[in-house]
């Protein structure tokens, strides 16, 4: 099959060996796959895979079940599904655990739903099971334009959750807006405490979305309520400073540090079903849907990282495969 490799830093396509099916997983034939942040920061090679994974870029994909392992049931070959992965993604096939599959949403294509789970995935993880955000608690988003982000900015419209986001410029910030936030700042022109706090009426914020670390932490610290959340999911700002521990202590804050791509398959499992019961629906009545940027074939994939990583984007950034 045709894949995605890294030759002296570029991503070339090239034929390699097509994967393996083991019992209890399902073999897709890839129509898309979409870049996430860490697929930048793994080529980079500061973001190994886990032992075990797919050498191979990709962190989700959509597409048709071509083969299925021993022991899978309840799928069936031909059927149109989007997968969690850990790997593996930028390639025409991938074998991935059965617990990590879901059809398609009924009114998506197959092409859009390969946007969903992995920043659907991170943005309800984190909120609603990390966080236990509750409805009508408010919620600052960091990298709100992000895909992650615009994720979280429909889950929490959709859940009642009021929500502020930050994002590199005012075209994103009202973007956001668009989508559901309550309001924003230009982390580019202005510190977001101030405003976060004007828009929360001085009380701040219940939890918080992000994915910046260092640069970010003291004002987190300062923005959040009392029994506020801190949901670390990003060190996109640097991964040492100094905190306030008097902040954590009086405020009993919780700094929860989370990521999804090392997580088991079981608990992988768990998450796809709790979208599947809560978010699933969402998607099936048009009141959320993944928000796609641009889309590319699989063979630009060199570009498409380049796209994301000049943090232009809003939402998603797909690959398709021929
Ligand atoms: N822990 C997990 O399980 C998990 C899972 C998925 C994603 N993530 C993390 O979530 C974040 C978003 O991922 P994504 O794939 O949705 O990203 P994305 O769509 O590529 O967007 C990332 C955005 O972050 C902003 N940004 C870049 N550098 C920044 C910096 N130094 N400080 C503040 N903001 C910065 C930029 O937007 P602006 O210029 O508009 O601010 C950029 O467009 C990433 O950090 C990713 O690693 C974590």
């Amino acid at each position: 099959m045709k894949a995605i490799d890294i030759e002296k830093e570029k991503l070339v396509l090239r034929d390699i060996k097509d994967p393996l099916t083991n019992p209890g997983e399902i073999l897709i034939k890839t129509t898309a796959t979409a870049i996430n942040r860490a697929d930048l920061v793994q080529r980079s090679g500061l973001y190994p895979p886990p032992p075990g994974a797919s050498p191979i870029l990709g962190l989700e994909c959509a597409g048709e079940i071509i083969g299925l392992g021993e022991g899978v049931e309840g799928f069936e070959e031909g059927q149109k599904v989007c997968a969690l992965l850990t790997g593996g993604g930028y390639a025409e096939k991938v074998a991935v655990p059965e617990g990590q599959v879901l059809p398609i949403p009924s009114n998506f294509d197959t092409i859009l739903s390969a946007a969903i789970p992995e920043v659907f995935g991170t943005a309800f993880l984190n909120l609603y099971m990390e966080a236990n955000l509750v409805p009508k608690e408010r919620v600052l988003l960091h990298a709100g334009a992000s895909g992650v982000g615009t994720a979280a900015i429909q889950l929490c419209k959709a859940f009642g959750n009021p929500c502020f986001v930050t994002a590199g410029n005012l075209e994103k910030i009202k973007f956001c807006k668009n989508l559901g936030a309550d309001d924003g700042s230009v982390r580019t022109k202005e510190n977001f405490l101030k405003k976060v706090l004007e828009w929360s009426g001085d009380s701040g914020v219940d939890v918080i979305l992000d994915p910046v670390g260092a640069n970010y932490l003291s004002d987190n610290l300062k923005v959040l309520t009392i029994d506020g959340r801190l949901a670390l999911i990003g060190l996109m700002g640097g991964s040492e400073c100094e905190i306030d521990l008097g902040q954590v202590l009086m405020k009993r804050i919780k700094i929860i540090g989370s990521t999804l791509r090392a997580r088991s398959v079981p608990f992988k499992t768990h998450l796809m079903q709790e979208l599947l019961k809560k978010v699933w629906p969402l998607f099936e009545t048009n009141e959320i849907e993944p928000i796609i940027d641009k889309t590319f074939r699989l063979s630009e994939a060199e570009e498409a990282h380049e796209y994301v990583a000049s943090n232009q984007s809003i939402g998603k950034v797909l690959l398709t495969v021929d």
